[in-house]
């Protein structure tokens, strides 16, 4: 699939202009409201107890903060901050290595933790509950295990795929966070800082216009703002405003609700191969080249929160609030 600019995965090179846009307290940390009513209980009790926090699992839709979160638990905690990643971690000594190279109370972060690998994932086990690592060493008869004491410290592991992580790593959390979809007014915030992060001029309607097509998303808001920020200075004086943003926007090809290619893809898959359905997941996927769990967890939770596909027992149904917005009133059943 092409490169979406709606997307809510990092792309590589934007890594740093996001680094520079992540807000590093809690305070500064919009929306999220649970998660981080949540998050400062326990941080305030750790520290005054002089002991690591629990470890922490945050799981959502890509691109809501889980990086930043972790970020912000290390800094409110007056700790380090290690980050990696469950595909990037490939061999059991490499997390051990990792794991011994922790100091007491460190934030060690995984992102995509539930694509570590079986072998990976045991070591992690004694590392969550006893704080040691038991190696093996020597081969066949002679071979024996030894425990190596670790720093306490506090794994943070961030999913997308929640569902896809095994129960004895999931129930190792002792706080499990889900992130939301952000409001249009939080991201209208969130945009505004960035705006200033950033040395754009940016009024309350373009913040308006851009919020509401950034899929509930921070990072697609930011992404968005980044791009929008060209055409002005290229094609304008500089400064975003309501056109401005609507003009570069559509230009983009994000439509007025943040749907992109990919979704209007997937719903006219539905729409025009299936009849608007019901269709089951799998034949769905295969219809549109993407792998089950993929649309499940990253594709449709969108399309579902703001009422575009629902889920019923017997598969996928795109809705009438669907066909309206794609000007297909006439499909509907009841022919309105
Ligand atoms: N930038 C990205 N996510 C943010 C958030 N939740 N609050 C403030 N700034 C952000």
């Amino acid at each position: 699939m092409e490169q979406r600019i709606i997307k809510a995965d990092i792309i590589p090179e934007e890594d740093r202009t996001e680094a520079g846009l992540r807000p590093t307290s809690l305070a500064e940390y919009i929306g999220q409201e649970k998660a981080k009513k949540n998050l400062k209980v326990f941080i305030e009790a750790a520290k005054k107890r002089k002991e690591s926090l629990d470890h922490v699992l945050l799981y959502g839709p890509p691109g809501l903060g889980k990086t930043t979160l972790a970020g912000i638990v290390a800094q409110e905690m007056g700790v380090n901050l290690k980050i990696t990643s469950g595909p990037a971690i490939e061999k059991p000594g490499e997390l051990a290595a990792i794991l011994n190279n922790l100091s007491l109370n460190d934030v060690l972060f995984i992102d995509e933790i539930h694509r570590l690998n079986k072998q990976v994932e045991e070591v992690l086990y004694p590392a969550m509950e006893d704080f040691a690592i038991d190696i093996m060493i020597g081969k066949g008869q002679g071979a024996r295990s030894i425990r190596l004491d670790l720093p306490r410290f506090t794994l943070i592991g961030a999913t997308t795929r929640a569902g896809m992580l095994s129960a004895p790593l999931r129930d190792r959390f002792g706080v499990v966070d889900r992130l939301e979809f952000y409001n249009v007014s939080e991201l209208m915030l969130i945009l505004l800082r960035s705006a200033k992060v950033l040395g754009v001029a940016l009024d309350e309607e373009g913040a308006l216009e851009i919020a509401k097509r950034s899929r509930g998303t921070p990072r697609i808001a930011n992404r968005l703002l980044k791009r929008v920020r060209d055409f002005a200075q290229v094609e304008h004086q500089g400064g975003i405003d309501y056109n401005v943003a609507k003009e570069a926007l559509n230009k983009l090809d994000v439509d007025s609700a943040g749907l992109d290619q990919t979704d209007r893809h997937i719903l006219d898959t539905i729409i025009y191969n299936f009849n608007g359905g019901p269709v089951g997941l799998d034949t769905l996927s295969a219809a549109i080249g993407e792998d089950p769990g993929t649309l499940e967890e990253v594709y449709e939770p969108y399309l579902i929160k703001n009422g575009f596909i629902n889920r019923t027992p017997r598969g996928r149904v795109v809705t009438e609030l669907c066909y309206r917005h794609f000007g297909l009133e006439h499909m509907l059943e009841n022919g309105e």
